[in-house]
Order: structure tokens, then C-alpha cells, then sequence
């Protein structure tokens, strides 16, 4: 593991998403290889994108980058924000019944007159490839998930790569969303045995679930939420959180900025995941490996 050799008082190790990330690159690209040797056709990840969200064709274009990685095919559909729901269900229902795409995404957000809810609960749950359906969410709990939400799952596989227990220790999820912190925390119980808070906005006291965290886990969306008295000396910290926050040295403008304030917390934590190139590379990570599950569960073994 590296050590956070650019912070000289830092006791942290990084959690370093963008390596874990190239290893499972790695290992999509042999099984693509391999599918190709034996005359196979490699998957095929589908992306429906609405509008002109600056960020949101930033994360597309990231997943692009992604698949053309590791030889995965991919199929960009490119809405106006005015298409109608109706039309936007019916091309979802297109990708539903298409035999060459093993795994498709809506990109969130939608604009207003869409429900979210409808379009990601008319996709096929096993071309389902974010894990955002119901049945899907639901599988967390069951004995043999079929597609596992794609940014729970990167937090998972992150924290297993890192040989960091979680059986019998205290995990605190702060952010109770539908997409990352309600199915993290199912994980966290099932799969990883942990003992579990999950914290929301109506919390009170927020920081004396925090000080009890062997395991600390931030998923809202409000940049340096969590401070460096929040945290007791050893907690291992993962932040899901990506905000762009206005930067005027950077060439963009700006710079993504997560949840905790990382120059503090990683003085006393043991392990830390940094933003950028933490969470957010694994979650494109798991859209690799929910599209090659998705594949080889439609057309391996049936
Ligand atoms: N918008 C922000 N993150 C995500 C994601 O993981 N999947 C989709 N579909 N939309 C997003």
C-alpha cells in the first residue's frame, strides 16, 4: 500500500481508488480476450445520457473511456432535455429487448418532467447494469445477488482489497440515499457482518455517531461535512462525495471536493480514500464488472 507520502504529518495510508480501479481493468481486459479467442463478441454497455449537464457528460465520457479500455463495445445515446418521458421509456424498452446489449445506464440526473423512478424501474433488472431497480436493491439481502449496486459495490470491493475487516466493527454511514448510503449499509450488514449506524439529515448530534466509527463512511454531498474532532484516531474513511466547488487556478474552474476535510482527518486516520481518485474510479470499476456479470449471466450460462 502507499503511504500518503505528499502529506509529511500524515498517519494515513490511501485508499487508492484510481489503482484498484487499473486492476480490475486489467482483469475485464483477459476476460475480453479471452471471449474474442473464442470467437465470442465482447459485451456491449449501452449509455442513455438526456441533455447537456456539463458533469454528467464528464462521468459518461469517463465510462466510454472505460470500455474502450478493456474492449468492451459501447452505444452512446444522446437525448435532448425536452424528449417526453413516454419517448425516453420506449427507448429504454428498445434497449430492454435488444439482444446485443448485455447491460445499459440512464444517467442521472434526469430534468424535472422525468421520473426517475419510472425509467429506472422499467429497466430489465438483469440488464440493470447501476443496480439502481428495486429488485435489484432488494437482491442485497438474498443469497445470490444477481446485479449489486454499482457505487455500493466499488466501496465494498475497495475495502476488500485493502484486507479491512469489517466482520464485528462499527461502520457509521452518514447519507441514507436510495443510490449509496440505504444499500452500502445493507452490505455492510450482509456481506461484510459489520454493526451499523446509518445517519441522515435529521440526525442529531451528528458527530457523536461519527467519534464511535471504526469505519467511517460519508455519502452526502456537502463538502468538509465531516472535521477532524468528528473522528476518533485510527478510523479508517471512505468519502463518496463529489461536489464541484469553484477552483480559479484550475484550467476547468474547478475542482471536486468531497465530504471531509482530507488535510485534517488524514493527520489521525489509518486509512483514507482521497477525492478525486477514490470512490469515484471504483464506481466505474463496478459498471465494468455489473456489465461482464450481466453478459456471462445472459449468454454463458444461460
Ligand atoms: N449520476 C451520478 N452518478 C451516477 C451513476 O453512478 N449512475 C448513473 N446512471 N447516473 C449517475
Amino acid at each position: 500500500m502507499t503511504s500518503n507520502s505528499s502529506h509529511p504529518t500524515s498517519s494515513s495510508k490511501i485508499l487508492d481508488g484510481k489503482k484498484v480501479a487499473s486492476d480490475i481493468r486489467s482483469e475485464v481486459s483477459l476476460k475480453v480476450e479471452q471471449l474474442k479467442k473464442e470467437d465470442k463478441r465482447a459485451p456491449n454497455l449501452a449509455i442513455i445520457i438526456v441533455g447537456d449537464d456539463g458533469a454528467s457528460h464528464t462521468y459518461v465520457n469517463g465510462k466510454i473511456k472505460a470500455c474502450k479500455a478493456v474492449g468492451f463495445d459501447y452505444t452512446l445515446m444522446h437525448f435532448a432535455s425536452t424528449i417526453s418521458e413516454d419517448k425516453l421509456l420506449k427507448h429504454v424498452d428498445q434497449l430492454n429487448d435488444d439482444e446485443d446489449i448485455d447491460g445499459f445506464i440512464v444517467q442521472l440526473p434526469l430534468p424535472e418532467h422525468i421520473s426517475v423512478e419510472k425509467v429506472t424501474e422499467r429497466i430489465k433488472p438483469e440488464k440493470d447494469v447501476d443496480g439502481f431497480t428495486n429488485q435489484n436493491f432488494g437482491s442485497i439481502v438474498s443469497k445470490n445477488p444477481l446485479i449489486l449496486p454499482a457505487t455500493p459495490f466499488g466501496v465494498m470491493e475497495i475495502l476488500r482489497r485493502y484486507d479491512i475487516p469489517l466482520e464485528g466493527k462499527h461502520c457509521v454511514v452518514v447519507g441514507s440515499s436510495r443510490l449509496v448510503g440505504a444499500p452500502l449499509s445493507m452490505m455492510l450488514l450482509e456481506e461484510g457482518r459489520a454493526t451499523v449506524t446509518v445517519c441522515n439529515k435529521y440526525t442529531t448530534d451528528l458527530a457523536s455517531h461519527t467519534k464511535e466509527a471504526d469505519i467511517l463512511i460519508v455519502a452526502v454531498g456537502k463538502p468538509n461535512l465531516i472535521t477532524k474532532d468528528m473522528v476518533k484516531p485510527g478510523v479508517v474513511i471512505v468519502d463518496v462525495g463529489t461536489t464541484r466547488v469553484e477552483d480559479s487556478s484550475s484550467k476547468t474552474g474547478f475542482k471536486l471536493s468531497g465530504d471531509v476535510d482530507y488535510e485534517a482527518v488524514s493527520e489521525i486516520s489509518s486509512y483514507i480514500t482521497p477525492v478525486p481518485g477514490g470512490v469515484g474510479p471504483m464506481t466505474i470499476a463496478s459498471l465494468l464488472l455489473n456489465t461482464m456479470r450481466a453478459y456471462e449471466q445472459q449468454h454463458l450460462n444461460g
